[in-house]
């Protein structure tokens, strides 16, 4: 049967395996553009974001924009920090979320406006000779040159370089340097921050939300210090504070006249000067931010003054280094090389680098479905975090998995609550959520996915085998896998129709095409392996950790019975299966529906959910995203090779890939049953999912899980590793059209080099005294830096 991906294709008149002109020209390392594009400036704004994990900011221009309208989404936003508003069903129903959140986008503190002898700079204004747009990927600086002459024929040269700084949370930094051509003369350089931030409008697209057009950051002060400019403003409904902070330092033969302004929440600093011909100037803008969600209200102040002055002390040039250095590291940890293709390479590295950029690190944030990059879908946390975005950090940065982790342990506490308003026992974690709470309005794609308790679970238990944490285990992650798997053991139930069987009922799996079933494979699998990790890890903490078991017994009321519970649902779960075809049905109904109609449905009817009702949707067999592929995979060891081939040749042609969430795991499953040229075309289509906007939604934000499942599509793909009972295997395989691939994996503090090339494997321990892992099967031990070539079987 053809399969989905290639009709698709097919539909769209794009042959597989071909990349489109490049978007973005194929460099290794960095991200370029060398001509201003305003039809699809907003696309740019989101792929030049810069971030921290804590701040982000879209690649906006510093002067603005005079173009068209819609040209710009001015983004600015800080993980975690949301105003909540109420969510108004016209037809409500018990237990809905009452109260929406929604990440704000925040003070624009990144504006400096030049004029030249009285002529405003902007792109659209007088003429641009040279123009360069550039995103370093080693040095984590974004850097713009224009050369451009004013409507009276004064030339400059404009270089500019933004950071956000990787090493210290609360700084950002903007190097402005000027220099005159064929002029002497006047300039003005404003600094600007403007308080009163743009809401988008609200459109048909679930994946957007809406919001109404009331501001939600209030003007509270606005000051001059001596050395610097500060606003304080109050979210409308959850009053947080924010105080957004800015200083200067400028360089320049004459000195500079300084005017400085508060008009309302737009607060200003400006710098005139004159020029000689020639003559460059410098100038600098540091940026703070600090709100009450990270400390005390009466030390925001402080912490800004504080932060400002350590970035003047260091001046942009050090931060700089520090920036570069930062990388150095990370880079060390984290990079994989393709040989011969430059377009997936600077894909692969793009998303690592965005990944890094968004992931909170601090423990009491996670990672948006878009990171920092965009407002789509809220700045919410979903199970891509678990299941996608966790593996690449558990592998090559395990302390950003652990904080992505307590994130969850940080609000065990509301998942709690909301169990117990769905009117079950345990812990329920939300399916969409910023501060712990569930944000999901619909709840058939929503709360229904209850999934997620497992999800989280399965991301304690790789992270735990794959680093050794076992503190982690014993002190945080066990509570979790208690409560939820008590939800579990109260939700579902031992069914007399299913011959004693434990069922779980009307649930939504990960594809969101099919929802509120009973007994969906992916969930019942993963509810299983749950069950059975949550009871061996209270056998562990009564024979190893006899403290921690006794704490649980107190603070939870843990009991014996209901440890053996789990162990008997784990053991009676149904996992709906079809004799005549051989496979895994989807759920207790989905193989007597119809099949959707593709050969019927023109491209432009993509992605359904934008152009079918949701019930013309459920009636069919078709797939948003992978769900019992996802667990072929997960779960890999419990399926034979047969079954994997059977399953996904029966899956795969209903899968619309609608969700940015499937090529990947669709390329993983393809590589494992030995289809390399699917595996290279489903990976193709998610490394540069966001460089070439294939969903054509890039301008929303960047789709963090795809970037995220490109890593596991090298890694857990072609590298075909995967973690069996604690020990790392693999089963490496060369498509076609690479020369070569090298990635590097980080278990329990040793580190391997993995090299692949069309002669076969070599397996180097780069860190770490001696480590047994498999190739294919075959036991082999590694000794530090003595690399152990395995050549490949013609
Ligand atoms: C997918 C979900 C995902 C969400 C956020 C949806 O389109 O169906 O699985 O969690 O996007 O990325």
């Amino acid at each position: 049967m053809k399969s989905a991906i290639r009709r698709i294709y097919t539909q769209m008149k794009m042959k597989p395996y071909e990349h489109p002109a490049a978007l973005y020209p194929y460099h290794e390392w960095n991200l370029s553009e060398d001509r201003y594009d305003e039809e699809n400036n907003q696309r740019s704004e989101s792929v030049f974001a810069l971030g921290n994990g804590y701040i982000g900011m879209r690649g906006n221009f510093e002067e603005g924009y005079h173009g068209t309208r819609g040209t710009s989404v001015i983004g600015n936003y800080l993980n975690g920090f949301y105003d909540s508003e109420p969510i108004v069903y016209p037809e409500g129903s018990y237990g809905n979320p009452t109260r929406n959140q929604a990440m704000l986008n925040v003070t624009d503190a990144k504006i400096i406006e030049l004029t030249v002898e009285g002529h405003a700079f902007h792109l659209n204004s007088g003429q641009i000779h040279d123009y360069k747009r550039e995103l370093d990927m080693k040095k984590g600086i974004l850097h713009r040159l224009v050369e451009w002459e004013s409507p009276a024929g004064h030339r400059v040269r404009i270089r500019i370089r933004r950071m956000v700084s990787l090493q210290h949370k609360h700084l950002a930094a903007i190097d402005y340097e000027l220099t005159a051509l064929n002029f002497e003369g006047e300039i003005t350089l404003t600094s600007i921050m403007n308080g009163e931030v743009a809401k988008q409008e609200a459109t048909d697209d679930p994946r957007l939300g809406g919001g109404n057009a009331e501001p939600n950051l209030l003007l509270e002060d606005a000051r001059h210090e001596e050395h610097f400019i500060w606003m304080k403003q109050r979210t409308r409904h959850t009053q947080f504070t924010l105080l957004t902070a800015m200083s200067h330092t400028i360089q320049s033969v004459s000195d500079a006249q300084i005017s400085e302004t508060l008009d309302g929440e737009r607060i200003s600093a400006g710098f005139t000067l004159s020029m000689r011909n020639g003559e460059t100037i410098s100038f600098t803008k540091y940026i703070s931010y600090h709100t009450s969600k990270d400390c005390a209200e009466d030390e925001l102040l402080s912490g800004a003054a504080e932060v400002l002055r350590m970035a003047e002390q260091r001046g942009f040039e050090e931060l700089a280094s520090e920036q570069q250095a930062f990388l150095h590291k990370f880079w060390n940890r984290v990079d994989i090389e393709i040989g011969g293709d430059p377009a997936l390479q600077q894909g692969i590295r793009f998303n690592a680098y965005q990944l890094l950029q968004s992931a909170g690190r601090d423990g009491v944030t996670n990672i948006g479905a878009k990171g920092l990059t965009g407002e789509g879908y809220e700045g919410h946390y979903f199970w891509d975090t678990e299941m996608y975005i966790l593996p690449f950090f558990t592998y090559t940065q395990p302390e950003v998995s652990k904080a992505l982790l307590e994130f969850r342990y940080a609000t065990l506490g509301k998942a709690r609550e909301r169990a117990q308003v769905m009117s079950q026992k345990g812990a329920l974690y939300p399916w969409r959520t910023i501060d712990g709470e569930e944000n999901s309005a619909y709840f058939p794609a929503g709360t229904a996915q209850a999934h997620i308790n497992a999800d989280i679970a399965y991301g304690i238990k790789q992270y735990v085998q794959a680093t050794g944490d076992y503190d982690f285990l014993v002190t945080k992650g066990a509570e979790i896998l208690f409560e939820t798997s008590r939800f579990w053991a109260d939700m579902g139930h031992f069914n007399p129709a299913k011959g004693g069987s434990f069922c779980i009922d009307a649930v939504t799996g990960p594809d969101e095409y099919t929802a509120i079933v009973n007994n969906n494979a992916y969930t019942n699998l993963m509810v299983q392996d749950q069950l059975c990790y949550s009871y061996e890890t209270a056998r562990l903490l009564q024979e190893q950790y006899p403290h921690h078991y006794e704490r649980l017994q107190q603070e939870i009321g843990l009991t014996e019975r209901e440890i053996s519970v789990w162990l008997d649902a784990a053991n009676k779960m149904f996992v709906p299966f079809d004799e005549k075809l051989g496979i895994y049905a989807q759920d207790d109904t989905f193989l007597s529906k119809q099949k959707w109609d593709f050969d019927n449905t023109p491209a432009d009817k993509y992605p359904l959910l934008l152009n079918f009702h949701p019930l013309v949707i459920y009636r069919h067999q078709v797939l948003k995203q992978a769900d019992l592929v996802m667990a072929l995979f997960l779960l890999g060891e419990w399926f034979t090779l047969e079954d994997k081939v059977r399953n996904y040749n029966y899956y795969e042609p209903l899968t619309t890939h609608d969700s940015s969430l499937s090529p990947c795991i669709h390329s993983i499953i393809s590589a494992e049953i030995g289809d390399l040229e699917g595996a290279y075309s489903y990976f193709d289509r998610t490394v540069r999912m966001d460089l070439e906007d294939i969903n054509r939604n890039a301008k929303d934000g960047l789709h963090m899980a795809a970037m995220a499942g490109s890593w596991m599509s090298i890694v857990n793909g072609f590298g075909g590793m995967r973690l069996y009972d604690g020990v790392l295997c693999f089963s490496p395989a060369l498509p076609r059209q690479w020369e070569s691939y090298r990635f590097k994996i980080l278990n329990r503090g040793q580190l391997v080099d993995v090299f692949v090339d069309g002669q076969g494997a070599v397996y180097t321990l780069l860190e770490g005294d001696g480590l047994e892992i498999k190739h294919r099967d075959h036991p082999l031990l590694l000794s530090p830096q003595a690399p152990v070539r395995v050549p490949f079987v013609k």
